[in-house]
């Protein structure tokens, strides 16, 4: 006889008193059986229970579902977790290794939950997930996988799938972004769900996607970072996002926060409200969730009441501001536009006559809406721009048409943003355009006249030098989203 059968008895009982304290011994197991190399091209990487139990604790807090389903289950550690917590709740694994799909049954059936579990081994982005009628909890740690090891049907299938909801992918995509997608694809409204993930989404070009997914269908409502000194995942020492979600919601603000250890992560109901537009329009996060400060009672970061826009650029200013060298042109394609900062500094606290200002050319990208008459004006002006260039100018090749230079709506405060001196910050009561010499502030809701005076007026005499970035030779710069950090009363006090 072998020495297996002896020693079996034990072993199993001592493994299923580990279970029955919580504890993951199969998990362990299957990470010291498969070598971290081994693991990564299905980007098997468990997660610690001090990040389990807190997504759990949120979830808890946040519904209670009919269904919880955990995608790449792994040995079931969510599930087995969300089984105990949630004891009605019907529970779904879906794993795409068989090996590990065997140790989850175990798991769940050592814990007692075998008869409410199905764990289905099979892809997480086309598994049948459809047929069921209650809410679902999606929990769990979605594989990080590099796109170079996702096979081209798959590629093809994320293009497919995002362009139907018109969303753009990018190929470079990790199997991450999969999840996510894959994950709206099986929700229905009014669920809700928790993942753990690598932050880099937050940041780099393929992320767009899951970015645009969290402040639209999927209804994000908080971002957790943990910082990589917490060691998220002992064998990837990276920055983690817990991103928590209810399918459909559109949420006012979302809750960011970062945490230096995991300890710290609570029941994840901290964190600072920033405006879910806010994010909406930033293409990098993770500035939005540094420097996280006490903010004053009655105070406001700028940017939760107000959109920080840079002006347009011409891509040729002598040409499209408008001189000499345009003659005769129509009312109507001209635009008295701020092109100078020193116009706003000149202007003061008010910019009231735009009559002093230069205009810029600013054509319809379909030249055909032009009268006969003025299209033949036209037709002037792009013979001659034609002549100078212009036309080949980087900007213009990469704007839809190149004679369209798509100034901004006016913005009722103007800024200046470069200089030697603090910004000025001007209300503009004439209906100005602006290009990139200046940031237009644009309420993000209405504000009364008196309001948008009081806060062009709090800005002005409360911004120093010492909030922007300085360079060398002492200019100081504000990109529009230093601008939106600066902290300003609450609308309520501005009226
Ligand atoms: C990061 S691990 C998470 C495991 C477990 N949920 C945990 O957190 O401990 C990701 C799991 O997803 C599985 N996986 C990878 N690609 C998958 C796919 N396309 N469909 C379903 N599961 C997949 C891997 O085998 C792995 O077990």
């Amino acid at each position: 006889m072998s020495a297996i059968p002896v020693a079996a008895p034990a072993l199993i009982s001592h493994v299923r008193a580990q279970i029955e304290t919580g504890e993951d011994p199969l998990g362990v197991a299957f990470c010291s059986l498969r070598s971290p190399v081994e693991r990564r091209p299905e980007g098997a990487t468990y997660t610690p229970l001090s990040i389990v139990k807190p997504m759990l604790a949120w979830a808890k807090r946040a519904g209670r579902p009919d269904r919880v389903v955990d995608p790449g289950a792994g040995s079931g550690r969510f599930l087995v977790n969300a089984g105990r917590c949630f004891p009605a709740a019907r529970l779904v694994a879906v794993e795409v290794d068989p090996l590990a799909a065997v140790l989850a049954r175990a798991h769940l059936a050592a814990a007692g939950l075998g008869s409410r579990s199905q764990v289905l081994v099979a892809d997480y982005r086309c598994a049948d997930l459809r047929d069921f009628v209650g809410s679902t909890l999606f929990i769990g740690n979605p594989p990080y996988v590099r796109h170079h090891l996702v096979g081209q049907r798959w590629k093809d299938w994320l293009t497919k799938v995002a362009a139907a909801r018109g969303l753009p992918a990018s190929q470079l995509s990790g199997l991450h972004v999969y999840f996510f997608l894959a994950t709206l694809e099986h929700a229905n409204p009014g669920d809700y769900g928790v993942y753990v993930t690598a932050a880099e989404w937050l940041d780099v070009n393929y992320g767009a996607l899951v970015r645009k997914l969290f402040v639209g269908g999927l209804g994000g409502t908080a971002l957790h970072l943990i910082e990589p000194t917490a060691v998220a995942f002992p064998d990837a020492i990276t920055t983690a996002a817990i991103t928590c979600f209810h399918v459909g919601a559109q949420p006012k603000s979302v809750r960011v926060r970062r945490v230096a250890a995991l300890t710290e992560l609570g029941a994840l109901d901290a964190g600072r409200s920033i405006r879910r537009e806010r994010l909406a329009t930033a293409d990098r996060w993770t500035p939005l969730t540094r420097g996280a400060r006490a903010i004053p009672d009655g105070c406001v970061e700028l940017g939760e009441v107000c959109r920080v826009r840079r002006g347009q650029v011409t891509g040729a200013n002598a040409f499209w501001i408008a001189g000499d060298h345009s003659g005769d042109l129509p009312q109507g394609v001209l635009f008295p536009t701020v092109t100078r900062a020193r116009e706003l500094y000149r202007a003061g606290r008010c910019l009231v006559d735009a009559s002093r200002l230069h205009c810029v050319i600013d054509l319809p990208e379909d030249l055909d809406a032009l009268e006969q008459e003025d299209r033949h004006k036209i037709e002037i002006l792009l013979r001659k721009a034609r002549a100078a260039g212009v036309h080949r100018g980087y900007i213009a090749r990469h704007r839809k048409a190149w004679w369209s230079v798509g100034l901004h709506e006016p913005a009722p405060i103007l800024a200046t943003y470069m200089a030697r001196r603090p910004p000025g910050f001007v209300r503009n009561l004439s209906d100005a355009r602006h290009i990139n010499i200046a940031h237009g502030i644009y309420p993000r809701e209405p504000m009364s006249d008196r309001a948008l005076a009081a806060l062009a007026d709090y800005l002005a005499a409360h911004t120093s030098v010492a909030d922007g970035r300085t360079y060398a030779g002492g200019l100081t710069k504000f990109e529009p989203r230093e601008m939106e950090r600066l902290l300003v009363p609450s609308p309520e006090f501005l009226v």
